[in-house]
């Protein structure tokens, strides 16, 4: 029997040494540790340096990395300029491909020797480039960047916030950005890698990224999730709902995955953040609800949630704005990205798949006096 690898569902890409998600036996790993012990030891920072550099760093790896970051979290004034200009109706995704796109422009690649420095001034960019044109855009603030927070999930929501956060909101933040760091060959990291094996430029790969990842059916499901979330006014409201929504066959945002058939191992672990900061919230009902879609979609469809579900519920209670959630996405999964494309150019092959033509058989050309009459 033949497969269906439409989509390219189960076929290998190609051969990786950062990520293994969804094995036999294995859950998610990232440079051979699981993401249950990442997620409960190390922070954002020692997570990207693991990913970029293949081990853990000592305390004087960190530290220097964490400093050189916060060093690189100034915007040239171009870029600035750039994000001033950009619509207030713009999508927030939409912001953060073009302002990787300029900062390309002005600070180009060049030759290859630099990219780990190139992979650390987007990490510390992307934060500052989202926050400033947030800030900009919805209170006509000219923010300072260059904050002192201590570490990146701490400045991003200081900046988008426009105070500084509560150590709760920090911790969350920062162990949702271990969750989105890395997960394999999915479509934006694939994306990076097919840029990057033409031997196009970082910013060029990143930006490729950034456009795969701000669809529904990836990165951008946490935005649907929590505007699905947020139409329901109690539990019971929630599974009627659902009930309804999968009569008509309508798909449900957060829920389902390509590679994991069980569950996602990154659910337990933000569905647990998400309750910690549901806690007293003014909207605490929301927990409540998104459980109730957990049951109603694995009672009714065997489906669990993703790490986007859960992940929804987590920022709102954050404080951040749910047009925010996947540039967040992004803030995290720019760790990743680099390394896939520092691994890509290691052992380089330009990548070009075949296609099953399924067109028309050969046949003549028709002369444009002839076409009317003749089809
Ligand atoms: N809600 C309801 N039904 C779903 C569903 C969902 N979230 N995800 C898949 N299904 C159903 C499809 O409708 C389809 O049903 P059918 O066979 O009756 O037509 C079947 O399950 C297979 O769906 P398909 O989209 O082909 O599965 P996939 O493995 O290719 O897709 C996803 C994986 C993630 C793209 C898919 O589950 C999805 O679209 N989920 C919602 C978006 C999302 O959360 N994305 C973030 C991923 S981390």
């Amino acid at each position: 029997m033949t497969r269906n690898t439409d989509g390219l569902r189960g076929v290998s890409a190609g051969r990786t040494a950062i990520a293994t998600c969804g094995k036999a036996g294995r859950g998610l790993t990232y440079r051979g540790y699981s993401i249950e012990e990442l997620a409960a030891h190390a922070s954002f920072e020692e997570t990207a340096w693991l990913l970029l550099h293949g081990e853990l760093p000592t305390v004087t790896e960190l530290v220097a990395f964490k400093k050189r970051l916060r060093k690189l979290r100034g915007l040239p004034p171009t870029v600035r300029e750039t994000l001033e200009k950009i619509p207030a109706t713009a999508r927030p995704m939409d912001v953060m491909r073009t302002a990787c796109s300029i900062l390309g422009t002005i600070e180009p690649e060049g030759d290859f020797s630099r990219q780990i420095d190139v992979a650390e001034r987007l990490l510390a960019f992307f934060p500052s480039a989202l926050g400033y044109w947030y800030r900009f855009v919805q209170h006509g603030e000219r923010i300072d960047t260059n904050t002192d927070d201590d570490n990146i999930a701490t400045q991003l929501l200081h900046l988008i916030k426009g105070t500084p956060p509560l150590a709760d909101e920090t911790s969350a933040m920062d162990v949702s950005l271990v969750l989105y760091a890395e997960h394999e060959f999915n479509a934006s990291t694939f994306s990076a890698r097919v840029v990057t094996a033409t031997l196009s430029d970082f910013h060029s790969a990143v930006t490729a990224a950034i456009g795969a990842l701000s669809g529904p059916l990836h990165g951008g499901a946490n935005e649907w999730a929590m505007t699905l979330i947020e139409r329901f006014d109690s539990p019971v409201d929630a599974v009627t709902n659902i009930d309804a929504m999968l009569a008509r066959k309508e798909k449900i945002m957060g829920f389902g995955h390509a590679v994991y058939s069980v569950c996602d191992p990154r659910n337990e672990i933000i569905k647990t953040q998400s309750q910690r900061l549901s806690q007293g919230h003014p909207n605490e009902k929301l927990f409540a609800v998104s459980e109730a879609i957990e049951q109603k979609m694995w009672a009714k469809k065997k489906m669990f949630p993703n790490l986007d579900f859960y992940s929804a519920s987590a920022y709102h209670f954050m404080g951040v704005p749910t047009s925010l959630f996947t540039p967040l996405f992004v803030v995290s999964r720019i760790s990743g990205w680099a390394a896939h494309i520092i691994e890509q150019r290691a052992d380089n092959r330009l990548i070009r798949p075949a296609a099953d033509y399924v067109g028309p058989d050969d046949r003549p050309f028709i002369a444009i006096e002839q076409r009317e009459n003749s089809q």
